[in-house]
């Protein structure tokens, strides 16, 4: 912060007000509007809030013209080479990197809760066996807030912690099990001593008729998806999170909120609509040079899903570290029939995309949602799961901003303003009169 300040010219009064400029520890300056109403009576506009920073912010950190990202001040590409994804959940939820005796101890304290309370598995029973997996868990997860009375002061930061705790520990049992139950397959309990991404694949996969082992190459791998995937600052479905645990909604409720965001295929849910678009190309016959003008083409509502991002203007950090997987895994695996031919349609979209002037003027490369969809379905998951692994990777995102915010004594409940263009002090017609 700094003793900067913004000088604002009304031309239509004259009248002047100075705002001030806030300056973050990296990123562009940044200016104070919340006294311009009562100075100038004028609100601002700002839709999708492309020009509007929300809140302050000690998380993470996002570049989108250098292509950075960074959490608690940790380049992504030193934590996706070196770290694990529970430790980077203890990092973020914590503020620091852990001693081998505090990753220990958290690691034991996460595995250690990722049981459900057995009445819980009366709620997935409640859906029709054809649900989407996301919206079991919208409903799971803000079923949640009927379980946890105990530990439900959201002004205590213990009981904060401890929700945060139980969430990225129970998160992927119910992810699982959201799958399990569209299968018709029994559910399988977490293993304590099996690695997070070990008891995940276990309880997706295993049967209790047969002996499963998780493959430690896709453990592997789907830890360092998480690690991409774990933080984002002001996303859609974090600011979600956060507006909804303005109104102190218990977290619970927030991050059923901030799934349900996710979901949409503008977001979280693009890994999906990748593999739908890369069937649908291949089943149409066309070339895939007719689905890429189409892209381009103004007056066709189409997109290249998987292509373009709202903050990165360079290649998105997360997808350059996982495009390396992919090509690594799409290498070393027998990938067969109908799945290669969406691997080879996918990557021959990568290069016309990466080449094509219009993708290449706009910015447009590949994002991570392009790369996550084609490893899932390379590791085998099913394309209705992929989001549902990108909310349990965010939900430790989700409860750190959550919290981050609820600890700032001078948190308000968020309330924006509009423009309002519609009619005004109409008479009202009685019915018959009409
Ligand atoms: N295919 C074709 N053209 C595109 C695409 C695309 N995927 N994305 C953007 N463009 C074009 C737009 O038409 C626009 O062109 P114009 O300047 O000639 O009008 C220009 O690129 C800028 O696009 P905007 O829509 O203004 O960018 P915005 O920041 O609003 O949208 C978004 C970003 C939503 C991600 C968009 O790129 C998109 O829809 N991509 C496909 C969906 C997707 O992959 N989403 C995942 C995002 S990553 C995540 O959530 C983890």
């Amino acid at each position: 912060m700094s003793d900067e300040t913004v000088t604002i010219i009304d031309d239509t009064t004259g009248k002047k007000v100075q705002l001030p400029l806030l300056s973050p520890t990296r990123g562009p300056k940044t200016i104070d509007i919340s006294a311009l109403y009562k100075e100038l009576g004028y609100f601002t506009f700002d839709p999708g809030f492309v020009s509007t920073a929300s809140c302050a912010s000690s998380i993470t950190f996002l570049d989108g013209e250098k292509g950075v990202l960074q959490y608690r001040g940790y380049p992504i590409e030193q934590l996706a080479a070196q770290s694990s994804y529970l430790e980077v959940c203890f990092l973020l939820i914590n503020d620091k990197l852990p001693s081998r005796q505090e990753l220990d101890d958290f690691e034991y304290e996460i595995t250690n809760h990722t049981m459900l309370h057995e009445a819980l598995k009366r709620f997935f029973s409640g859906f029709r066996r054809d649900a989407h997996p996301m919206a079991i868990m919208v409903g799971v997860v803000g079923a949640l807030g009927a379980f946890y009375h105990d530990h439900m002061d959201i002004h205590n930061p213990e009981h904060r912690m401890i929700t945060a705790h139980r969430l990225i520990a129970k998160m992927p049992t119910i992810a699982a099990w959201s799958y399990r139950y569209a299968m018709g397959k029994p559910f399988i309990y977490p293993v304590n001593s099996m690695s997070y991404t070990e008891n995940f694949l276990n309880m997706m996969y295993s049967m209790p008729s047969e002996k499963y082992t998780p493959n430690p190459l896709l453990a592997k791998a789907l830890d360092l998806i998480l690690i991409l995937h774990a933080d984002h600052e002001q996303n859609a479905s974090t600011s979600t999170v956060r507006l909804a645990g303005s109104s102190d909604a218990n977290p619970f409720a927030a991050v059923a909120a901030g799934i349900a965001a996710l979901w949409g295929p503008a977001h979280g849910g693009a890994n999906e609509a990748v593999i739908r678009m890369l069937m649908e190309i291949n089943e149409s016959g066309k070339s895939l040079q007719s689905f890429v003008d189409r892209a381009k083409d103004k007056d066709d509502s189409f997109r290249l899903m998987g292509f373009g991002h709202r903050v990165y203007k360079n290649y998105d950090p997360r997808a350059k570290l996982i495009r390396v997987i992919c090509h690594q895994l799409l290498n070393d695996m027998e990938s067969t029939g109908e799945q290669k031919k969406l691997l080879e349609t996918a990557m021959a979209l990568e290069k016309v995309a990466l080449e094509d002037g219009y993708f290449v003027k706009r910015n447009l490369y590949p994002n991570v949602d392009f790369y996550s969809g084609i490893i899932f379905l390379a590791m085998g998951i099913p394309m209705n799961m992929f989001t549902v692994i990108f909310a349990m990777a965010r939900t430790v995102g989700w409860i750190t901003q959550w919290a981050e915010m609820l600890s700032d004594d001078n948190h308000k409940i968020g309330r924006p303003r509009q423009l309002y263009t519609g009619p005004i002090d109409l008479e009202y017609v009685p019915i018959e009169k009409r």
